[in-house]
């Protein structure tokens, strides 16, 4: 503690002064000789004179401050009534800040700001025209109900054909995993065509996943570009959204751990001629129709803080589908992938759709977390599998 010192260096020090009209109590002195103890001096430090108390406040562990001056107040007997208990008073006015930074715990209420790379970053991102390709767009916000034969279905056929039969924006969020035309062996579809016959067919789909997407309604897309091929499938996506006047979001990298391609080509072995790169991710593209923000009512928000904090950092540490050949499907995609894009990304009651469900992973997922859904895809095997994985789920 500090008293009648006038030379204290005090700059660096956010001031709360508070004027008393009394010299202080003994019993007042030992608290805040104590606080000064319990505390490090760079967090805070108190200065008393004749009727004043300046408390200079840099950083603060709060609830921990407030339970030790508690603890205090009451082993020294200090009156509890607000106005008369200068601690109280303080502890009023820190909480009153409303503006500081937080670091290991604490509150930083001075220079929080300073280790910022750019400052005044609002109004630079409006200078440089945030998602600048997006603007001007002409989707409606009117929100249109799904009809209800579609809810909750699993509806066998070319999505390009089915998506028709609904009505613009009425579909909350869109998660989905096309093929991606590595040539594997699905049911019913050819995989492994000429890419350019690939993107129309694809792009054709997406263009009515677009429609009845509701204003502010996210999609979701999984894929893994064919790197043998040297196609970015996830970039050319990408402009396809953008150039249709959704907003990129941000990109999510599945990583899959996938070290089965340890093992494959090298290219150029231990030359720089043409070395192969390898990948063990997939990513995910996240695009926003409209808006970036989603609106939902609070009591429909189901995923937990500590979700919450860990998922938003945008590398995904997640096994790839140990049971497909249970499934006799050859590209599902895990539920715990599933599960993190709707907790994140949708409210509870929202309607979601996978235009390319396979056996279902996204609409069990969705029934499970109190989602509707619908599910499309052109098997009939893969949408008799996702039925019945429908059925299975007793809540
Ligand atoms: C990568 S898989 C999706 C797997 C799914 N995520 C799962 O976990 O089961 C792609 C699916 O798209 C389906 N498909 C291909 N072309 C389609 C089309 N035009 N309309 C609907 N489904 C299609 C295939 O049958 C295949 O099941």
């Amino acid at each position: 503690m500090i008293k009648n010192e006038s030379d204290r260096d005090v700059q660096g020090y956010k001031v709360i002064e508070k004027e008393i009209g009394r010299s202080l109590s003994s019993k007042e002195l030992e608290i805040i000789k104590k606080l000064e103890e319990k505390f490090p001096r760079s967090d805070f430090f108190f200065q008393v004179n004749d009727s004043e108390v300046a408390f200079h406040l840099n950083s603060l562990d709060l609830n921990a401050f407030k339970e030790y001056a508690n603890h205090l107040i009451k082993e020294y007997e200090l009156d509890v009534q607000t106005e008369k208990n200068i601690f109280f008073e303080i502890i009023k006015e820190i909480e009153n800040i409303k503006s500081y930074g937080i670091k290991s715990g604490k509150r930083i209420y001075v220079d929080y700001n300073k280790e910022k790379k750019v400052q005044n970053r609002r109004s630079k991102i409006l200078r440089r025209g945030a998602y600048f390709y997006a603007l001007n767009n002409n989707f409606s916000e009117k929100v249109n109900e799904l009809p209800e034969k579609f809810v909750n279905k699993i509806i066998c056929g070319d999505s390009e054909h089915v998506l028709k039969q609904l009505p613009d924006n009425c579909i909350d969020i869109i998660f989905t995993s096309p093929p991606y035309n590595f040539g594997l062996d699905y049911d019913t579809s050819e995989d492994g065509i000429d890419w350019n016959r690939y993107f129309s067919k694809l792009f054709a789909v997406f263009k009515e996943c677009i429609r009845v997407l509701k204003y502010g309604g996210r999609i979701i897309v999984n894929v893994q570009p064919l790197f043998s091929d040297y196609i970015p499938i996830h970039h050319i996506i990408s402009n396809f959204f953008m150039d249709n006047k959704l907003i990129w979001k941000g990109e999510i990298l599945w990583e899959k751990h996938n070290y089965n391609c340890k093992y494959t080509a090298w290219g150029s072995w231990k030359s720089p001629s043409n070395p192969y790169l390898k990948y063990t991710w997939e990513f995910l593209e996240i695009f926003c129709k409209g808006d970036l923000k989603k609106t939902g009512s609070r009591g429909n928000i189901d995923i937990t803080g500590d979700e919450f904090k860990k998922w938003v950092y945008a590398k995904w540490d997640i096994a790839p589908e140990r049971n497909m050949k249970e499934w006799g499907h050859p590209a599902m995609f895990p539920e715990e992938l599933v599960r993190r894009v709707l907790k994140l990304f949708s409210y509870r009651k929202d309607i979601v759709l996978d235009p390319f469900n396979g056996v279902g992973t996204t609409t069990k997922v969705a029934k499970e977390l109190g989602r509707r859904y619908v599910g499309i895809d052109i098997s009939e095997e893969y949408c008799k599998k996702a039925e019945k994985r429908l059925e299975e789920i007793t809540c």
